[in-house]
């Protein structure tokens, strides 16, 4: 008898003690944890809103864990695992390959981890909760925009010579960028006042995989050098962001744009990386778009409150985004496009770069 009473004393002393262990999973001083997957760190854009996350969420009385992946899909991968494993209470994924999370977000889902997809949407898994992006349809529209205003194509000026250069493949942006932009672009290619020499325009054709600048760079080099052979120039380049912009700007530099008797072509671009900024200061890189990485922070910070606390989050996007198993809730953050008209307006003055920063 004595000896049955021992053994349930230790038996629950034990019981007691694993418990807070047990209880505790992923917190952090009894706080909650939001598990942050980043695609790389290679881009100043997802430096930024990494840091944005970390700092909104902390400032909300979260823990957070914030891991980078360096575009190496299998890396992402683990590390989200590891973060389930950890029993994070929330993940906020921006993905790398959008295609290839699916059994890992079953896994959290088993979990009971609510998933964020952040500024790309995660595909084929009925386990994502909410969808922070910018109107990304919008964001081709004004890159394509830009051009037929900067040739002034609507007054039936030209022809142009214009190449096109698309996004990641395994990125869902990367085709409402294009999309947006040819719609654009394409009634001035099929009238004549658009010539794209390569004849590259379609999403495969004109695609950049990782949205790597020096793929760029070397697509743009072997275009010069088949098709701007005897003396025709650039006029154009669509480009969908600006790691990839610059890749094509050293290209054109590279074949002796860049000076007064050939001028470097429009060269549109995106996110408002600070290379790309400086670039339009310095009269290289005509055009990009600013998306307010901290704009996106706080939404997508609002859908992990609400999930957490089992709300519904803000959404003005319910028809978008249909990720193949199913629409995704999505707030659509607003774009704006920069060039050097207004870059002061919509960088220094909004308090997102300072100006020593792009000295
Ligand atoms: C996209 C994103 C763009 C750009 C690009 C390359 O998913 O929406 O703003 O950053 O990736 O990083």
């Amino acid at each position: 008898m004595k000896k049955t009473v021992a053994i349930m004393v230790v038996a629950m002393l034990l019981i007691a003690l694993a418990t807070p262990l047990f209880a505790q999973g992923g917190k952090e001083d009894g706080k909650m944890t939001v598990g942050i997957a980043m695609p790389t760190q290679s881009s100043q854009r997802w430096i930024q809103d990494g840091n944005n996350m970390k700092d909104i969420l902390e400032s909300r009385g979260y823990a957070v864990d914030l891991q980078y992946a360096e575009d190496n899909i299998d890396a992402q991968v683990n590390q989200l695992e590891n973060m389930i494993v950890k029993g994070v209470d929330c993940l906020v994924i921006a993905s790398i390959d959008g295609e290839s999370l699916t059994n890992v977000l079953e896994k959290a889902a088993d979990a009971d981890i609510p998933v964020i997809a952040y500024d790309r949407l995660i595909r084929n898994s009925p386990h994502v909760s909410y969808y922070a992006t910018f109107d990304n349809y919008l964001v081709g529209v004004q890159q394509g925009g830009y051009i037929v205003d900067a040739l002034d194509l609507e007054s039936g000026a030209g022809p142009f010579n214009i190449e096109i250069f698309a996004g990641s493949p395994d990125d869902n942006n990367a085709y409402f960028f294009f999309n947006g932009a040819m719609d654009q672009l394409n009634p001035y290619i099929d009238n004549g006042q658009l010539v794209v020499r390569s004849g590259q325009t379609e999403f495969d054709r004109v695609a950049t995989l990782r949205w790597d600048g020096a793929t760029a760079q070397q697509r743009m080099d072997n275009i010069i050098t088949a098709n701007y052979i005897s003396g025709q120039r650039v006029d154009a380049v669509l480009s969908p962001y600006d790691g990839i912009s610059i890749g094509i700007l050293s290209a054109l530099k590279s074949a002796g744009y860049g000076t007064s008797s050939r001028p470097l072509p429009i060269v549109t671009g995106q996110d408002a990386e600070l290379p790309s900024v400086k670039s339009i200061l310095a009269g290289e890189q005509t055009h990009t778009v600013f998306k307010d990485t901290r704009v996106l922070a706080e939404r997508a910070a609002n859908m992990v409150d609400a999930v957490l606390q089992g709300k519904e989050a803000e959404v003005n996007d319910t028809t978008t985004y249909d990720n193949g198993v199913k629409v995704v809730p999505s707030y659509l953050c607003e774009p704006v496009s920069v060039d050097i008209t207004n870059w002061e307006e919509a960088l220094i003055d909004t308090g997102y770069y300072t100006a020593d920063q792009l000295k």
